[in-house]
């Protein structure tokens, strides 16, 4: 079976639909049919300024939110990214092979940064993709399922893969995103031509599994629309409509094409009102069994410990295999 391997930040209370429909979703069905490995990582979400205790829970909230979305830890390995430790350790042979230059041209360490200024930007702000790079080589992945937006930061990781194997010898596998063009960009409801996101969405722009599902349906009968009342999609003239659509096809699974039928002579309001309503039905189910996890948190450590455990074997062979490439000794 092909290898996947892929991650998600705990940086915010609950993961929002884009998280879910641009890859959660799609982790969930390879578990079917690839290796999987997936993976919270905690070491990104501190270079950004955190609170400890807050780090702590929504660790915990996002393994919970991952199982009760669909991973089942007999069919993939889902562990805690800082509990192996060899991620930190390959980063650091990795930032010795990407130049200065390369690393200041991705474009998600500009935005971030120049928002937060460059003395308030940290150093590990800096190297995230590098870590990232890291995080999918020590697997030998072949596929790694993302939103839009991580298109960058693979495409690194595949020169780095590159440039160590072309230098040292082979030591990775060369991997591929994995991109579902559909969901890749599930936009803010505020504002459509935007990414719905964690960091910069208002609240009234972004869905979170998590939310009062009674807040999630006001949140999509209030979502910005178009001028003209049709429902057709165009993402570049409606984008609005088009991501209700989007979303709407993604959770009901039926089409798109199907849905414009549907809503032939209706209008925004009809769509928006049955909309509300998927997306209370869908996100019901995941809170409930997210609670029951998060009520027992010590079966929930053991758990990824398990993970821990599965991950570090196999991560443990590629780092000593790129030690020996490098030059370094080998351990006493
Ligand atoms: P993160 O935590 O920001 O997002 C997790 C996943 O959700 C996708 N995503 C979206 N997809 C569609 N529409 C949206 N509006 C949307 N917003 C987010 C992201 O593309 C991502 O797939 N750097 C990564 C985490 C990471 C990682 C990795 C990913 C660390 N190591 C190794 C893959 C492999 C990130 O910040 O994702």
């Amino acid at each position: 079976r092909p290898r996947v391997l892929s991650g998600i930040q705990p940086t915010a209370d609950s993961f929002h639909l884009g998280n879910y429909l641009g890859a959660v979703r799609n982790w969930v069905a390879m578990q079917e049919t690839h290796d999987t490995f997936y993976c919270v990582v905690d070491l990104h979400a501190i270079t950004a300024g955190h609170d400890p205790e807050v780090l702590r829970q929504r660790t915990r909230v996002s393994a919970a939110q991952l199982l009760a979305a669909g991973l089942d830890p007999d069919r993939c390995t889902l562990f805690v990214q800082s509990q192996v430790p060899e991620h930190s350790q390959l980063a650091w042979v990795l930032s010795c092979i990407t130049g200065f230059g390369e690393a200041s041209r991705m474009t998600q360490f500009k935005d971030k940064s120049a928002k937060q200024g460059a003395d308030r930007s940290s150093v590990g702000l800096f190297t995230y993709p590098i870590l990232q790079a890291a995080d999918i080589l020590l697997y030998q992945a072949d596929a790694v399922p993302v939103g839009e937006d991580q298109r960058q930061h693979l495409e690194l990781t595949r020169d780095l893969a590159h440039r160590f194997n072309t230098r040292f010898g082979k030591a990775f596998t060369v991997p591929a995103p994995y991109i579902v063009k559909e969901t890749a960009k599930i936009t803010d409801l505020q504002d459509p031509t935007a990414k719905m996101s964690k960091s910069a969405s208002s609240p009234a722009g972004i869905i979170e599994l998590l939310d009062d599902p009674a807040r999630s349906a006001k949140k999509i009968r209030s979502a910005v629309t178009d001028t003209g009342r049709e429902i057709v999609f165009d993402a570049e003239h409606k984008p609005g409509i088009s991501n209700l659509l989007t979303i709407y096809a993604a959770l009901s699974g039926r089409t798109i094409d199907d849905l414009v039928v549907a809503y032939d002579g209706k209008g925004y309001g009809d769509l928006k009102k049955d909309l509300a309503e998927v997306v209370v039905e869908f996100v019901r189910p995941i809170q409930e069994r997210t609670r029951a996890y998060l009520d027992d948190p010590a079966q929930l450590d053991k758990m990824l410990a398990i993970g821990a455990d599965k991950a570090g074997a196999v991560a443990s062979v590629t780092l000593r295999t790129t030690y020996e490439r490098v030059g370094f000794l080998a351990p006493a």
